[in-house]
């Protein structure tokens, strides 16, 4: 199915929200993954990025593009939606660095261009995985790598949606998790384990790790309540993968 037209009118729509009400946690310190704000020196994903090729796939207002430019990568960020590219372009800060206008399940750059390619909630939840993680990989270089943080299969199955939490019960199938409408034919994407790990072997990555993003007790959620507060302690809320191409 082809979700770019909706997914990219859904993020025009809500970007100068979406940004006044989350850009002060996501910008407020280079390296944060993920609804938890947890630090990268902590987790330890990305790794030294000096002078490497670097694209981020569904880039947004920039935070993470702006820290890793600032670092001395050669960073590009992608986005499909026009409002959130203004607001990366708005943040940019002196370390300059391109902004494309695409989609992740159709990259616009030739094979070899990339040593990373990485995205928190951005591409990879927003695009369909079968389509994105093959273009990811086509446009990594031999050894380059393909790092990502999406919600976790248990945090979706436990979302309720009239309640508009996480609990601990389990609310939809986890083998239909597949799509996940976000209103007006906008879509996001969600596979079990065993799916994730097909998709990326069956694009030639290695799989290195599977982070489980683990907040400290008391640490808040900026996106979604959640029942008990403190849940993501006590179960995986995202997943962060380490892949290589070899
Ligand atoms: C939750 S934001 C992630 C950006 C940033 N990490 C953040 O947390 O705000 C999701 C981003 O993905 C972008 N997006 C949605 N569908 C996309 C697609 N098919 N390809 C690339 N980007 C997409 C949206 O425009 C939005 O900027």
């Amino acid at each position: 199915m082809d979700s770019i037209p909706a997914n990219r009118r859904l993020w025009n729509q809500i970007s100068s929200a979406y940004q006044h009400e989350h850009d002060p946690q996501i910008g407020a310190a280079p390296r944060l993954w993920g609804m938890y704000s947890i630090p990268d020196a902590h987790l330890h994903a990305l790794g030294d990025v000096t002078g490497k090729r670097v694209l981020e796939l569904g880039c947004g207002a920039g935070q993470w593009s702006r820290a890793l430019a600032a670092e001395g990568a050669t960073v590009v960020g992608l986005d499909l939606s026009e409002a959130q590219l203004a607001a990366a372009a708005r943040a940019m800060g002196a370390a300059r660095y391109p902004l494309v206008q695409g989609a992740a399940e159709q990259l616009p750059f030739a094979a070899d261009s990339f040593d990373l390619v990485f995205c928190d909630f951005g591409g990879l939840s927003w695009a369909p995985p079968h389509l994105a993680v093959p273009q990811a990989a086509r446009v990594l270089g031999r050894g380059g790598r393909l790092v990502f943080n999406v919600a976790s299969p248990w945090f979706e199955a436990c979302y309720d949606e009239a309640a508009g939490r996480v609990t601990t019960t389990l609310q939809q199938d986890y083998f239909g998790l597949n799509t996940i409408a976000e209103g007006d034919g906008a879509t996001s994407y969600q596979l079990t384990y065993g799916d994730w790990v097909r998709v990326l072997r069956g694009a030639g990555l290695i799989i290195d790790d599977l982070i489980e993003p683990r907040p400290e007790l008391g640490t808040p959620n900026g996106y979604n309540e959640t029942d008990p507060p403190d849940w993501a302690h006590r179960w995986p809320a995202e997943l962060l993968w380490v892949t290589h191409k070899p």
